[in-house]
Formats: C-alpha cells, sequence, structure tokens
C-alpha cells in the first residue's frame, strides 16, 4: 500500500497540535513514546512462546500484584516498557499502574513535566496462554499546577481526578492487526500498524458507537451475584423477539475489556461488568483509575456512553489508585435503559405468570 493517502499518527498529533498554537509539544511527545511501548509489548505479545515470556512471573514466594492476581511474564514487560519508553522525556509528572501499588516517580537524573500517565500495560493477560486478543489501555491526566511547578513526587492523591479531567485516552489491541485507538478529546481515531514500516496509520478516522444495538458482553457465569436491575435487562435481551425487546440479541464474552471496547466502537454492542455480591470487599471488577475511566472518555467521545449504572463513569470522584468499580458502557440507548433500570424502584417479582418479567416489564 502506498504512502500516498493515509496520515501517521505523528502526523495526526501535529495537525491536531496546530489548533493549539500555544501547545510545548510535550503531550505529543508523551503520546508517540506510549505508542512506541505499545508497538514493543505488540512484538513481545506476538512473538508468543518463541520471545520465552509466556507463562506466570515466577519470583521467590510467587509474583501477586496488588489487585491479588497472579502476575504473568508479560503483565510485567509490559509495565516495565511503559516506564522506560515514557519516563525520560520530561513530558510527566509521575505514573501509576495496574502492576504497581504506590504511584512511580520519576527518577531524579531526569527532568519532570505536567502530565500524568496511569495505565493497565496488558488488559486480559489471561488470554496470553491461549492465544487470544490482548491490549494495553492508558489516560493521561494533568498534575496539578503545584506539583508542576516544584516537582515534588507524586502522591496517591494526585491521581485522584473524574475521568470529566483526562486530556486523553486510548488504547493498543494486540488482534490480528495491531491497532492504536485514540481520543484527546476531539472524537476517536484508530491507527493500524503497518508493521512493514512500523508506523501506525490513521485508518478508522471519526469513529463513532451505532446508538442501537443487538448484543451484549457480560461474564454470565455471575448471573447469581447481579443485582435486580441487570438480571432484568439481561433476562429481557435473552427473551429475544418474543420478549419485551421484540428482538434476538447476540452474547460475546472475550475476557479483555480492551477487546470488548474494541468491537463496540467498531459494531456498536453493550459491555457489562457490574458491581455484584459476589465479593463484598470488591464493588466491581474493573478498575476506575485504568479501565473504567480511559473506556469511558473513548465511549463518550464516539457517541457512546459509559457509566456505573447508576451514574456517568465521568463523574465520579475517586477514592483510590487501585479502586474498582462497575461498569456498564456501549450504545447509547442500551446504557441509557440500564441506567434508567438502576433508577427505577425495585420490581417485585412474583411467580405468577401474570407477573413474569415478561409482561410486568415490558415497555
Ligand atoms: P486484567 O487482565 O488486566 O486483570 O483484566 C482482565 C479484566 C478485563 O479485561 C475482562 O473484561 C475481565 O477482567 C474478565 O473477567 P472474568 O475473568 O471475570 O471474565
Ligand atoms: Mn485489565
Ligand atoms: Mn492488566
Amino acid at each position: 500500500m502506498p504512502l500516498t493517502h493515509r496520515s501517521t499518527l505523528t502526523q495526526f498529533l501535529i495537525e491536531e497540535r496546530r489548533r493549539f498554537p500555544g501547545a510545548s509539544g510535550d503531550f505529543n511527545a508523551l503520546i508517540l513514546d506510549v505508542a512506541l511501548a505499545c508497538k514493543a509489548i505488540a512484538r513481545a505479545v506476538a512473538l508468543g512462546e518463541l520471545g520465552g515470556n509466556s507463562g506466570d512471573f515466577a519470583v521467590e514466594g510467587g509474583a501477586i500484584n496488588v489487585q491479588g492476581e497472579t502476575q504473568k511474564k508479560l503483565d510485567v514487560l509490559s509495565n516495565e516498557v511503559f516506564i522506560r519508553r515514557t519516563e525520560w522525556a520530561g513530558n510527566l509528572a509521575g505514573m501509576a499502574s495496574e502492576e504497581m501499588e504506590a504511584p512511580y516517580q520519576i527518577p531524579a537524573q531526569y527532568p519532570r513535566g505536567k502530565y500524568l500517565l496511569v495505565f493497565d500495560p496488558l488488559d486480559g493477560s489471561s488470554n496470553i496462554d491461549v492465544n487470544v486478543s490482548v491490549g494495553s489501555i492508558f489516560s493521561v491526566l494533568r498534575v496539578a499546577k503545584d506539583v508542576e511547578d516544584s516537582g515534588r513526587d507524586v502522591v496517591e492523591a494526585d491521581f485522584l481526578q473524574s475521568g470529566a479531567r483526562q486530556v486523553a485516552a486510548g488504547y493498543a489491541l494486540y488482534g490480528p492487526t495491531t491497532m492504536l485507538v485514540l481520543t484527546v478529546g476531539d472524537g476517536v481515531n484508530g491507527f493500524t500498524l503497518d508493521p512493514t514500516l512500523g508506523e501506525f496509520m490513521l485508518t478508522h478516522p471519526k469513529i463513532r458507537v451505532p446508538e442501537d444495538t443487538h448484543e451484549f458482553a457480560i461474564n454470565a457465569s455471575n448471573s447469581r451475584f447481579w443485582e435486580a436491575p441487570v438480571k432484568r435487562y439481561v433476562d429481557e435481551c435473552l427473551a429475544g423477539k418474543t420478549g419485551p425487546r421484540g428482538k434476538d440479541f447476540n452474547t460475546r464474552w472475550i475476557a479483555s475489556m480492551v477487546a470488548e471496547a474494541h468491537r463496540i466502537l467498531m459494531r456498536g454492542g453493550v459491555f457489562m461488568y457490574p458491581r455484584d455480591t459476589k465479593d463484598p470487599s470488591k464493588p466491581g471488577r474493573l478498575r476506575l483509575l485504568y479501565e473504567a475511566n480511559p473506556v469511558g472518555l473513548l465511549m463518550e467521545q464516539a457517541g457512546g456512553r459509559a457509566s456505573t449504572g447508576e451514574k456517568p463513569m465521568m463523574s465520579v470522584q475517586p477514592t483510590s489508585l487501585h479502586q474498582r468499580i462497575g461498569l456498564v458502557f456501549g450504545s447509547k440507548n442500551e446504557v441509557e435503559r440500564i441506567e434508567r433500570y438502576h433508577a427505577e424502584p425495585a420490581q417485585k417479582v412474583s411467580i405468577e405468570p401474570l407477573f413474569s418479567p415478561r409482561s410486568l416489564f415490558r415497555d
């Protein structure tokens, strides 16, 4: 494919920057460093067993991250790649990652900058050893002015900003092709890695999520722990053409949120990992700062919606770095419906056929 009619990621970022004549270029430099990290991770993922990076990360006593989950070698490697590719350039005040309990401080030999980078270096890592798509997902925040001016070490509180304050968010998907999907607050654009050039090329400009869908994704093995509004929504979808929705639905579950988000950006759908009663110490499975917030901004920027079920994800004030939260995102009309179900007073479920969900809950 000749290089005549597509933008590279670099060209795209430079053209975007022209909208802000005073911009320093730090932001673009940061995104390009993140993109390079993603290219390096894509290569490690693609080599699989040949790269010597499959399997669990083995250290004495086992390697359990702050989430209480076993780390894969590729989780640890990807985290390292994100750090090394971005820490040196003077654009960051600090970082936070799924794989690190505390905020990461920019080493003393490097200048500090005005952005915070928050990331899940490898999402869906249970899929690595079975050769199914995984991804990286990240969020960029501005650090408070006093931190920028003083260059002091960052603390957890510096990261506790609502999703609405994100400057940028994106993910890389390591699938049949490697893609980088990015928002800098002006829509969502998708880039495909041309492996021969080593460049991300703009292939999916101005991505929009269809407002309606007949596809939903949820881990149904948790159904006995779901709250009533989620149960109701899923039951109605499963009832299909003859149920209250009057149409048949499809289900999907990849167990890799980035891959699910990508499918939804491409063709619509709804994804739910709702709050449930499985483990009362965990209000949801996914993490607010580096999973729910970046995916939320991407959805909203593409005309979709992201929610806790009760309120817009972008409005949630975080209370801790690794906070978990119930997450629903995707096609706008479906997410709004799920929010409506949460807002309505609990329905009395009766065994009488007359009051079965099919009739009682009919639109
Ligand atoms: P991670 O690999 O970063 O821990 O995240 C995995 C997440 C998410 O990507 C996916 O949607 C979900 O966990 C899968 O959960 P189940 O194993 O409960 O299906
Ligand atoms: Mn994850
Ligand atoms: Mn992860």
